[in-house]
C-alpha cells in the first residue's frame, strides 16, 4: 500500500524550504517595521465562531469547512481563515479594547474544502495583519501600504491593488436592495447557485466566477454609489492617503469578498502573472465583528496573504533562490584526516557556519558527488598529503576554483569567520 498525500495538499520538500523561509521571514520582518506581533491561535476552533464571523451563506461556511464532531459530541471546525479567531482569542486574553490600538499578525496553515487548482488548495498558508481599535482611515491606508512594502521588497511587479467600500451597517441594505432588485430582472441567466444566492444573500452574486454571470455583475449598481456621508468621507480620505503615499490603486465598485465581516474598505491584491486565482492578498474594514463575537464595539481592519500564491509568482520571476546547501561540507581520506575534519566541523558550527561531512564511509569522489547533491557551497578536502602540511583544499562549488587554506586558517579570518572568500554566504 503507498500512501499520498490527501488531494489538495501539498508536501513543501527541502528543495522549497529556503523560499519558504525566504518569504516568512521578510512578512515577519515588514509586520514588525510596522509594530505587529505575533499571535498564534489553534488550527481547529468551536464551529459556531466561524458560521457567525464569516456569514451562514458564504460559500467557505455553506461548502467549504472542515467540520468534526470531536470525542464528546462538540463540534469544532478546522480554521478557514484566522479573523475570527483572532478576534475571538484577543476577547478572551483581554488584548482587545475599545480605547486602545492592539496590531497582531499570524503565519500558518489553513483549511478550506474546494476544488483544489492552480493556486487553490485544501490545505493552503496565510500571513495576516490584523489592527483593532482606530476607524481613522490612515489606518486602512497603511495596511495597503503594508502589503505593498511587503511585495516589493520581495521583488514583485505588475501588482494591482483593487479598492472598494462595501459600507457599513447603514448603506448596506440599501445598496442589496438596489442589488437584489437588478439581478432579479435576470434571475433566468443566472447561474444556479446565484439564483439561490438572489434570495438569501445577493451580494454574494457580485463575488461569483461563472462565466455566464460575468455579464451581469459588470453592469450591477456600483457599492459606492450607495455610501452614506460617512462612509464616503472615509473611502475619499483613505484615497488621499494612498495617494499621499504614492501607492497605486484601481477602484473597482464590484469588489465584494467572499466573506461577511466586512464593512467600508475591502482590496485585493492581484498579480497579472497569475492565472484564474490571481489574489495574493484581500482584506478590508470589519467594524461590527468584535462586537458580534462579545466584545465592545471596536472598529478592526486586517488582511491575509496566500502564502502559496506568492510563491508560485516569485517562482515565475525567476529571482534568486536563497541557498539551500550548508556553507561547507568537509571531506576527509582516511582515519586521520576525519579526526582532523570533526574538529573543523565543530569548529564552524560553533562559529555559525553551517556545515556537514559525510557519515557513509564513502570514497573521495562519492563525497565530491554528494556535497554536489547537497548544494554545498564549498567543499574542504582533507587527505594524507593536506595532513602533512595541516593545510586543506578547499573548493569553491559554483566556480571549481581550488585554493589552499591551512586548517587554523579556514574558520579563523576575522573578516570572514569560515575563510570562504568574497563569495561567502555564511553571514
Ligand atoms: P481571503 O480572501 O479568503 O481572506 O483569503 C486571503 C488570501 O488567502 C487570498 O487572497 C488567497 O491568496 C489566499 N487563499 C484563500 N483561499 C485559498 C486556497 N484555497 N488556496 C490557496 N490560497 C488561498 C481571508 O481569509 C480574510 N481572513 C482576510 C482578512 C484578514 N480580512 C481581514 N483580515
Amino acid at each position: 500500500m503507498k500512501y499520498a498525500a490527501p488531494r489538495g495538499t501539498r508536501d513543501i520538500l527541502p528543495a522549497d524550504s529556503p523560499l519558504w523561509q525566504l518569504v516568512e521571514n521578510v512578512c515577519r520582518h515588514y509586520f514588525t517595521l510596522y509594530n505587529y506581533r505575533e499571535i498564534r491561535t489553534p488550527l481547529f476552533e468551536s464551529t459556531e465562531l466561524f458560521t457567525r464571523s464569516i456569514g451562514d451563506s458564504t460559500d467557505i461556511v455553506k461548502k467549504e469547512m472542515y467540520t468534526f464532531p470531536d470525542r464528546k459530541g462538540r463540534s469544532l471546525t478546522l480554521r478557514p481563515e484566522a479573523t475570527a479567531a483572532v478576534v475571538r482569542a484577543g476577547l478572551e486574553n483581554n488584548l482587545i479594547t475599545a480605547d486602545s490600538l492592539t496590531k497582531l499578525y499570524y503565519l500558518g496553515p489553513m483549511f478550506r474544502y474546494e476544488r483544489p487548482q492552480a493556486g487553490r488548495q485544501r490545505q493552503f498558508h496565510q500571513a495576516g495583519a490584523e489592527v483593532f481599535g482606530s476607524s481613522d482611515p490612515l489606518l486602512d491606508a497603511e495596511v495597503i501600504k503594508l502589503c505593498v512594502d511587503l511585495f516589493k521588497a520581495l521583488g514583485l511587479k505588475e501588482l494591482e491593488v483593487s479598492l472598494n467600500s462595501v459600507g457599513c451597517r447603514n448603506c448596506q441594505p440599501a445598496y442589496r436592495t438596489a442589488v437584489q432588485q437588478y439581478f432579479r430582472q435576470h434571475a433566468k441567466a443566472l447561474c444556479a447557485d446565484c439564483q439561490a444566492r438572489l434570495l438569501t444573500n445577493p451580494l454574494r452574486i457580485l463575488d461569483c466566477k461563472e462565466g455566464s454571470c460575468q455579464s451581469f455583475i459588470e453592469k450591477a449598481p456600483a457599492a459606492l454609489d450607495h455610501l452614506d456621508q460617512e462612509c464616503r468621507a472615509h473611502f475619499d480620505k483613505l484615497v488621499g492617503w494612498l495617494d499621499a503615499w504614492q501607492v497605486k490603486y484601481r477602484v473597482n465598485s464590484r469588489l465584494v469578498r467572499g466573506l461577511d465581516y466586512y464593512t467600508k474598505t475591502a482590496f485585493e491584491v492581484v498579480s497579472r502573472q497569475l492565472g484564474a486565482q490571481n489574489a495574493l492578498c484581500g482584506g478590508g474594514r470589519y467594524d461590527n465583528l468584535v462586537e458580534e463575537l462579545g466584545g465592545k464595539p471596536t472598529p478592526a481592519i486586517g488582511f491575509a496573504i496566500g502564502l502559496e500564491r506568492l510563491i508560485e509568482v516569485m517562482n515565475k520571476l525567476n529571482l534568486e533562490r536563497p541557498a539551500e546547501g550548508p556553507e561547507l561540507f568537509i571531506a576527509t581520506i582516511g582515519d586521520a584526516a576525519r579526526q582532523v575534519g570533526v574538529q573543523l566541523l565543530a569548529e564552524a558550527r560553533s562559529k555559525g557556519v553551517s556545515a556537514d561531512l559525510d557519515y557513509l564511509g564513502k570514497s573521495l569522489k562519492a563525497q565530491l558527488k554528494a556535497a554536489d547533491r547537497i548544494k554545498a557551497a564549498h567543499v574542504y578536502i582533507i587527505g594524507d598529503e593536506e595532513l602533512k602540511k595541516k593545510t586543506g583544499l578547499l573548493k569553491n562549488m559554483a566556480t571549481a576554483e581550488q585554493k589552499e587554506v591551512p586548517f587554523d586558517q579556514l574558520l579563523a579570518q576575522s573578516d570572514h569567520s569560515c575563510g570562504c572568500g568574497d563569495d561567502c554566504r555564511c553571514e
